[in-house]
């Protein structure tokens, strides 16, 4: 099969790793006889600052014909908080109606885990939050600024069409990931009461379509706890934007980092767009510290979103064994090996090289 792939390498350590995602998507070329064209796009921070461009429109269609995008990082210490986030990554995210953001939290032998007494068997869960709505969908508005009567509000904005897609797309996940069966619904049905109906009357009358599949609630306070103490207990946990990025955090740590963490924004139907959890990290980049295989895993988690089971398997492999036999740390400076070397082992695994300690 032939795709075509947009890379969009952003700023800060971006460009770094996903340097390295390309190398080991190029072994995966060559090893699995799959074929990638990729077209680059300079966007992001630094871009901004030299020409003041976010996000064209034209780029905007040239992407939306492209089979995934790779994505490294959109960050940048000049800019001011905000415009980045949602002229780039957020605009990407509602234009391609990406309404899924799916973050597989799983930790691979040998990876360090903050969680005493926790390992790779009670380490294994998905989080699938909605990714277009909610408190992200910019509704509210700021009155009267500046006085005394100001005003704030944000409004969080559920859909029956986007609540339905997001629910049911969490119950095909769980019927093919065919683990545990179980999906917990996040929400705050004690106290967003308008909210948490929709959610949580779409989440039983989908339900009922998969009677194998066992249905558990729980708040998302709580939910933060039982993440911490018992993470064995989830499977697949569907939840609405915000809550699904504030918990998906504790899940990038627990897995062991923002060294491995990845993730995609996708719409099922049309295009993907895969990336590293971790962010621009300007204080790392350029020095080549950093670990690439968030950005690796992202590519692994776009293969199997093209379908291609096999090599997103090799490349799962690869990057198990590099991350749990192989690198000291994850975290940046700590891995005994540079960032482009960690990129070279992946490739050796990928390629069935023998890995001698
Ligand atoms: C994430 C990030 C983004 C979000 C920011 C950068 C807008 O935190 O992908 O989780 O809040 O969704
Ligand atoms: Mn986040």
């Amino acid at each position: 099969m032939e795709y075509d792939i947009a890379l969009i390498p952003g700023d800060g350590i971006g460009p770094e790793v996903m340097a390295e995602a390309h190398k080991a998507l190029l072994a995966i070329e060559e090893v699995l006889g799959i074929r990638f064209n990729f077209t680059e796009y300079d966007l992001g921070g630094k871009r901004y600052l030299s020409d003041k461009t976010l996000l064209p429109d034209h780029i905007i269609r040239e992407l939306r014909q492209m089979n995934a995008i790779l994505l490294g990082a959109i960050g940048h210490p000049e800019v001011r908080p905000g415009i980045l986030e949602r002229e780039i990554l957020l605009r990407l995210r509602f234009e391609l109606d990406l309404y899924i953001n799916l973050r597989p939290v799983r930790l691979y032998p040998g990876v360090y885990t903050p969680l005493k007494d926790k390992g790779p068997e009670d380490i294994n869960y998905v989080v699938i939050r909605e990714n277009t709505e909610g408190l992200y969908a910019g509704g509210g508005g700021i009155f009267k600024k500046g006085s005394k009567d100001e005003i704030a509000i944000q409004e969080s904005i559920n859909t029956r069409k986007g609540v339905e897609r997001c629910i049911r797309f969490a119950f095909e996940y769980c019927t093919e990931r065919n683990e545990k069966r179980r999906i917990t619904l996040c929400g705050k049905s004690n106290v967003l009461i308008y909210e948490s109906d929709l959610w949580v009357r779409v989440f039983e009358i989908i339900g009922r379509e998969y009677p194998d599949i066992e249905r558990d609630y729980q708040h998302v306070d709580a939910l933060c706890m039982w993440l911490i103490k018992n993470p064995e207990r989830f499977d697949v946990i569907v939840t609405n934007n915000m809550f699904g990025d504030i918990i998906t955090d504790i899940g990038a740590i627990i897995q062991g980092g923002l060294g491995i963490a990845a993730g995609g924004n996708i719409n099922p139907e049309r295009i993907g767009m895969f990336e590293p959890v971790g962010g621009s990290a300007p204080k790392y980049a350029g020095k080549g510290i950093v670990s690439p295989l968030a950005a690796i895993s992202s590519a692994q988690m776009m293969l199997s979103y093209l379908g291609e089971d096999e090599a997103a398997s090799v490349l799962e492999y690869a990057i198990k064994e590099v991350a749990g036999k192989r690198l000291l740390s994850l975290e940046a400076g700590k891995m005994g090996f540079s960032t482009s070397q960690v990129g070279d082992l992946v490739v050796q695994c990928i390629r069935g090289d023998n890995l001698k300690r």
